[in-house]
């Protein structure tokens, strides 16, 4: 983890539903690929799914079965270091400080913010306004130099960009200016049955996504009932949001490009394409979904797992710290 030759990639996940291959296609699949040129930490951000309500034992229970659901994935831990946020103080103490450094202005302009109030009008807490300024602490305790992520997360990282050249005009020059890494193909996987939105891991409507851990027949079923259009050709076209975005799942699960798959799928039905898709889905999710029910049957192993990502993500994010309180003018801890 500490080669310093390689550079420094950061990500988390929010605990709250269901890992879906939105995540996946966006985010983790990347995860997976970086793991050997760079210095990988991948986070389970609880603190962030706090923001809305959870049930205490749940939140912890899916904690851990994310924690799996990465390494079935191919998140490997002899590589790459699993933290669980909340593992890591610092997160929270860096948190305060850039608090103080982001404008209420910024923070309203987030859309996700607008998006997550308006779903939550009874629950607008302050936490939820805050939420990309402990996103942006989470990049930057580590010095993160590359932060893959789905489109969704653009304006996020943006505002994390923002904050340590804030911070680095102001105090000198302490944190790298992260750079996002969003996939050309897979960024952006949209809703099953209303196309026009993105799919959603805690989307209530479980028609919505395919869960990582959806068995195959969930999966044939909610394939054969996703939204199309009307039309027939098998096209990608932009136009026709719910055939362009099943294609895309196709190309992104396939790694085949659009012209091969338009090639593959030429004069055939809608119904022939979705039995296909279906189909590469369950073979992709099969090894995956017994990766992951062998490491839930050891939860020791992965709490020692935890233990040891913590104890070095400390170590990495105290030493940010230090350097950040002595920046700002906090006495030292005395010795
Ligand atoms: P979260 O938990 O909403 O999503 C986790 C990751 O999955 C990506 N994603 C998608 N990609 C493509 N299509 C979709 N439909 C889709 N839905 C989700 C997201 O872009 C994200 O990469 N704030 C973050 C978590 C976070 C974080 C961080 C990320 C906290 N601290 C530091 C990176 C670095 C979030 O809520 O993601």
């Amino acid at each position: 983890m500490n080669d310093k030759t390689k550079k420094t990639v950061l990500s988390g996940i929010q605990p709250s539903g269901h890992l879906c291959i939105g995540n996946y296609l966006g985010a983790i699949k990347n995860w997976v690929a970086l793991q050997d040129s760079h210095n990988c930490i991948f986070l389970v951000v609880d603190l962030h799914a706090l923001t809305v309500k959870q049930v205490p034992s749940e939140l912890r229970n899916r904690c851990l079965s994310f924690v799996a659901q990465y390494m079935a994935c191919g998140i490997d831990p002899e590589r790459s270091l699993i933290v669980i946020q909340s593992h890591v103080p610092q997160h929270a103490e860096l948190n305060w400080i850039l608090n103080t450094l982001t404008y209420m202005g910024e923070l309203s302009r987030m859309t996700q913010f607008k998006d997550k109030a308006g779903k939550h009008e009874n629950n607008i807490n302050a936490g939820l306004f805050t939420y990309p300024v402990l996103m942006a602490a989470d990049i930057l305790i580590y010095q993160a130099d590359l932060v893959p992520v789905g489109h969704d997360q653009k304006q996020h990282l943006e505002l994390a960009r923002n904050v340590a050249q804030r911070f680095n005009t102001r105090y000198s020059e302490t944190f790298v200016v992260p750079d996002g890494l969003i996939p050309k193909v897979g960024a952006r996987v949209m809703s099953l049955q209303a196309p026009e939105r993105k799919m959603s891991k805690s989307d209530e409507n479980l028609n919505n996504l395919v869960a990582l851990l959806d068995p195959p027949e969930v999966i044939v079923r909610k394939i054969k009932r996703a939204v199309t259009d009307s039309g027939s050709e098998i096209r990608f076209d932009e136009e026709r949001p719910g055939i362009y975005n099943l294609l895309n799942i196709y190309a992104s699960i396939s790694n085949l490009s659009s012209d091969e798959i338009e090639a593959r799928f030429a004069g055939k039905l809608y119904s022939e394409f979705k039995a296909e898709l279906s189909d590469l889905l369950v073979e992709f999710l099969k090894p995956v979904q017994k990766r992951y029910a062998e490491l839930m049957q050891d939860k020791s192993h992965l709490q020692t797992l935890l233990k040891s990502g913590a104890d070095t993500a400390r170590y990495l994010a105290q030493k940010t710290l230090t350097k950040v309180y002595r920046k700002v003018g906090f006495v030292p801890y005395p010795r």
